[in-house]
């Protein structure tokens, strides 16, 4: 078992181990007391994980109600969220009260900002399983809906009060599902980690509660350096501008960590082309996404991709800030102007 412990605008632990869901009450307790829960997941993780959730906190003392959300990333919908926060104001949850977000990003995500505007926020506790979840969005206090305009374009920074993995839960994910956490574990390694992104290379399902640890180890470093995203966070950013606007094209068919994936090869040829990265880079990112069985292309054209990207929320007036990989373990933000941005993309293709 590992325990990292995040130091933002609050402190919290991200506990990370086998068999953890039996102990979800116990966990809980220690973090929030006894309170009312609801646990929000959805349709496929209720079937699976979500008895065991409550059976822990029902024995542990909780009274528990829970609020189910179809899978998948239409769900991280404004109706779904006025949906969600009418049910807590009808089963009369109150501000000592607490959101549990069982499931994947998409659950935590809607289920986190549900809890920052509810009653202008409560509190609530993360347990993630998708490797994605547990690698990134559960952790650092991103919170949000998506708008028809963008990805994640309603949304708030509220932290959880505590990140509970249990890894045996990512036994039942999909393949594919997993190899979309393996892009955002990969992401640690480029944006500034040669040795760990080496590490990654040995193969990730192998050495999983290791691999899970070291991630949120750096990403716990860095929401504690720029909680607010003004600075270095932007970092983790890497390959998801064009990432996000390969989701939105693909109508969200292509999924974020595969979206995430071709975007970072995307950024990094085009610092090939431009002279800034070896080419020897990006073919080992490359041979790293294809073996944990990532897409690396896709067949949108960059005028496409380009104006679904000037809605992207890292967009600061006419520019927009891309994190551009020197070399694996070396990344650094670059402003590009909008009206370049198809051209810029276009190196990339
Ligand atoms: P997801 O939540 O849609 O889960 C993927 C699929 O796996 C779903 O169908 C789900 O039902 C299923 N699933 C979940 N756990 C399972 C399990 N243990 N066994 C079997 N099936 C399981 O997708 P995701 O990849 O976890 O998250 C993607 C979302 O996360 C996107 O909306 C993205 O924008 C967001 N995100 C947020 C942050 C952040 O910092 N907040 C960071 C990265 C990504
Ligand atoms: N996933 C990006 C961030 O948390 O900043």
């Amino acid at each position: 078992m590992r325990t990292v412990k995040v130091n933002a605008s609050t402190s919290y632990d991200i506990v990370i181990g086998e068999g953890l869901l039996d102990s979800l009450g116990e966990y809980a307790k220690n973090a929030v007391g006894i309170r009312r829960v609801c646990v929000v997941t959805d349709d496929t993780v209720d079937s699976l994980y979500a008895k065991k959730a409550t059976d822990s906190l029902t024995a542990s003392g909780f009274d528990c109600i829970k609020f189910v959300i179809e899978h998948g990333e239409a769900s991280k919908s404004t109706e779904k969220l006025v949906a969600l926060v009418e049910f807590l104001a009808e089963n009369r949850l109150t501000r000592s009260d607490v959101i549990i977000a069982l499931g994947g990003g998409v659950v935590g995500d809607l289920a986190g900002f549900a809890a920052a505007v509810y009653l202008r926020g409560i509190r609530f506790i993360q347990v993630p399983t998708t490797l994605l979840a547990a690698v990134d969005s559960s952790v650092g206090g991103k919170t949000a809906v998506d708008l028809v305009a963008g990805k994640n374009l309603m949304g708030a920074f509220h932290q959880p009060s505590l990140v509970l993995c249990d890894y045996t839960t990512l036994d039942t994910l999909p393949p594919e599902t997993f190899s979309d956490g393996c892009a955002e574990v990969i992401k640690y390694g480029v944006i500034n980690d040669r040795p760990l992104f080496d590490e990654f290379k040995k193969g990730i399902r192998a050495n999983i509660e290791n691999i899970i640890a070291e991630c949120v180890i750096r990403k716990a470093d860095i929401v504690g350096k720029d909680e607010f995203d003004n600075g270095c966070r932007q970092l983790l950013n890497l390959g998801h501008t064009v990432g996000h606007a390969i989701e939105l094209c693909s109508r969200l068919a292509i999924s974020h960590g595969s979206a995430v994936a071709i975007g970072m090869v995307i950024v990094t040829r085009i610092a090939v082309r431009l002279g800034l990265c070896p080419a020897s880079e990006l073919d080992e990112l490359i041979a790293a996404l294809k073996a944990e069985g990532l897409p690396t292309e896709c067949s949108f054209s960059a005028e496409e991709l380009a104006a679904v990207a000037t809605a992207d929320k890292k967009r600061s007036g006419d520019s927009i800030s891309m994190i551009i990989p020197y070399g694996i373990g070396n990344c650094k933000p670059m402003k590009i102007s909008v009206n370049e941005l198809s051209t810029f993309i276009a190196k990339g293709l």
